[in-house]
C-alpha cells in the first residue's frame, strides 16, 4: 500500500498514545491505516510476544505460525517418521528453497544460489574463492566502518594469503541518496590490482540503499568482481542481482525475511562465473559425487560446490516458509508497504523527535532507505534501555544510534507510532533528570 503524503495525516490535531504521549499524527489515524491496509491480513499469521511492540526485525524477524508448523512437520513427520530415509527429499529441498529464494527475492536464476551456511561463512567462501581464482590480483576492497563481519573476513583472508586490503570511504555509503558519491568512493580505491570489492546493499547502520548496477560497473571497469552483502536488504528491498551485473552476493535470512534464528544465509554466484571458483573448503557435500566416497576432491557443477557439509535441514524449513510467504504476497507489494511504514516513521521523526534532540541518520526519503529507521541521540543507550522496560524492542549501535526496525510483512503501522511515542516519552523523561 502507499501512504501517499504522510504529512496529511497530521491534520486533525494531536492524538494521545497508549503510552500517554501526544504526537503530531493522532494514534487513531494510524490505527485507521492498519484497518485500511490491503496487506493487513498477511500479518495475521505472526506469532506475537504479548505486550511487546516489536521493532527489531532488522536484527531478528518475527516468526509466523506457518514457519512454526513447517519446522514442526520436518521434525515430527519427516525426522521422526522417516529418519535417515528422509535425506533424499531434504537434499532436494535445499536446492528448491535456494531456487525459489533466487526468483522471489534476489532477481537471480535457478542454479545461481545456494543456502546452508551463515552469512560469515558464505562471505568467507566467496572472497577466498575469488582470491584463489585471481592470484595476480593482490588487493581486496571493502567499505570502511562496514559491518564487523565484512571487515574481519577481508582482514583474515588478507592476513592468511598476504594480500592488501583497501577501504572505500564510509560516508557516501552510509549517507546514501547520492549514488555517484558511493561510486566515486569505491573508484578511489579500485585499480587493476583489485580482485573483489565487497559492498553493502542496505547499510547496516543507516539503512541507505546502494545502487548496485553503478557499483558493479565501477568494479568491472578495472576487471574486479563485485560482492554484495544484502543482509539488511533481502526480503525487504528488491534485488536484481543478474540485471545489475553483480558477480557475488551473500545475505542473512533471519532478519526481514523472518526465516528464524539459525536459518541459513544465501550465497549467490552469477552464472558463468562459478566454474572459475574453487570452494575453499573441500567438504564431502561439495563433491560432485558425495555418496561415492571417492579418494580425491572434485567439486560439484555449479553453486552447490559452496555447501561443504551437511546442511541445516530444520532451520531451512523456516526459510522455506518465509520464502513461500513472500512469494505469495510479492516483493514489490511488500516493498510498497515497507516504504509506507518508513514514510510514517520519517514524518514522526521530523515532527516529534527532532525537537527532542534526535536526528535521522541516512536518507530522508523512505524509498532510498531499507527497512529500519536510524536515529542519532546523545543518550541512545539509555533510551533503548528505557524502551525495553516499556516493552518496546528497538536496538542500539554505539555510540549514539537507535535503530527502529519496520519489517515490511511483520510490522503494523500502529507499532511504528507506539515506538516513536515511547522514544519521545523516554527522551522527555531523560531530559527532566
Ligand atoms: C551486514 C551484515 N552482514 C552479516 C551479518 C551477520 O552474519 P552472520 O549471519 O554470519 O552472523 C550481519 C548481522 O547483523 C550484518 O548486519
Amino acid at each position: 500500500m502507499s501512504l501517499g503524503n504522510p504529512g496529511a495525516l497530521a491534520e486533525g490535531g494531536a492524538g494521545r498514545g497508549v503510552r500517554g504521549r501526544a504526537l503530531s499524527i493522532p494514534r487513531d489515524r494510524v490505527i485507521a491505516l492498519d484497518e485500511g491496509d490491503p496487506l493487513a491480513s498477511t500479518l495475521d499469521d505472526l506469532l506475537l510476544m504479548p505486550g511487546v511492540t516489536y521493532l527489531a526485525g532488522h536484527s531478528l524477524g518475527r516468526p509466523t505460525a506457518a514457519a512454526a508448523a513447517r519446522v514442526g512437520e520436518v521434525v515430527t513427520s519427516e525426522w521422526a517418521g522417516l529418519g535417515v530415509a528422509a535425506w533424499e527429499r531434504w537434499a532436494e529441498r535445499m536446492v528448491l528453497v535456494a531456487d525459489e529464494l533466487a526468483t522471489v527475492a534476489l532477481g537471480a536464476r535457478s542454479g545461481e544460489v545456494v543456502v546452508g551456511e551463515s552469512t560469515t561463512i558464505e562471505l568467507y567462501q566467496l572472497v577466498a574463492a575469488a582470491a584463489a581464482a585471481r592470484p595476480d590480483r593482490r588487493v581486496l576492497v571493502g567499505v570502511a566502518e562496514d559491518f564487523p563481519t565484512d571487515r574481519y573476513v577481508l582482514d583474515g583472508i588478507a592476513a592468511r594469503l598476504g594480500l592488501e586490503v583497501r577501504r572505500a570511504e564510509a560516508g557516501p555509503f552510509e549517507a546514501g541518496g547520492d549514488p555517484a558519491g558511493a561510486v566515486a568512493a569505491l573508484e578511489s580505491v579500485l585499480d587493476e590490482h583489485v580482485c573483489v570489492a565487497v559492498v553493502p546493499h542496505v547499510h547496516f547502520r543507516s539503512a541507505a540503499v546502494a545502487d548496485l548496477a553503478l557499483l558493479a560497473s565501477a568494479a568491472h571497469r578495472v576487471g574486479a568482481l563485485l560482492l554484495v552483502d544484502s543482509s539488511h536488504g533481502v526480503g525487504a528491498v528488491p534485488l536484481d542481482l543478474d540485471d545489475a551485473g553483480v558477480d557475488l552476493a551473500v545475505g542473512a535470512t533471519y532478519k526481514h525475511l523472518c526465516a528464524g534464528p539459525g536459518a541459513p544465509a544465501f550465497a549467490f554466484v552469477r552464472a558463468g562465473l562459478v566454474e572459475e571458483l574453487m570452494p575453499p573448503i573441500w567438504g564431502w557435500w561439495a563433491h560432485e559425487t558425495p555418496f561415492a566416497m571417492r579418494a580425491g576432491f572434485a567439486p560439484q557443477d555449479g553453486v552447490r560446490r559452496f555447501q561443504p557439509g551437511t546442511p541445516p535441514v530444520v532451520a531451512t524449513a523456516g526459510l522455506a516458509a518465509a520464502v513461500a510467504h513472500l512469494g505469495a504476497v510479492g516483493l514489490a507489494q511488500a516493498r510498497g508497504r515497507g516504504i509506507a511504514l518508513g514514510a510514517l516513521a520519517l514524518e514522526l521523526a521530523a515532527e516529534d523527535l527532532a525537537p527532542r534532540g534526535f536526528s535521522v541518520v541516512g536518507p530522508d526519503a523512505a524509498d532510498l532507505r531499507g527497512a529500519h529507521l536510524t536515529l542519532s541521540h546523545p543518550r541512545a543507550a539509555e533510551l533503548v534501555e528505557a524502551l525495553a522496560i516499556r516493552g518496546v524492542m528497538v536496538d542500539h549501535r554505539p555510540p549514539s544510534v537507535v535503530r527502529v526496525g519496520m519489517t515490511p510483512l511483520a510490522t503494523r503501522f500502529v507499532e511504528v507510532w507506539d515506538g516513536m511515542a515511547a522514544l519521545a516519552a523516554a527522551a522527555d523523561t531523560l531530559a527532566a533528570t
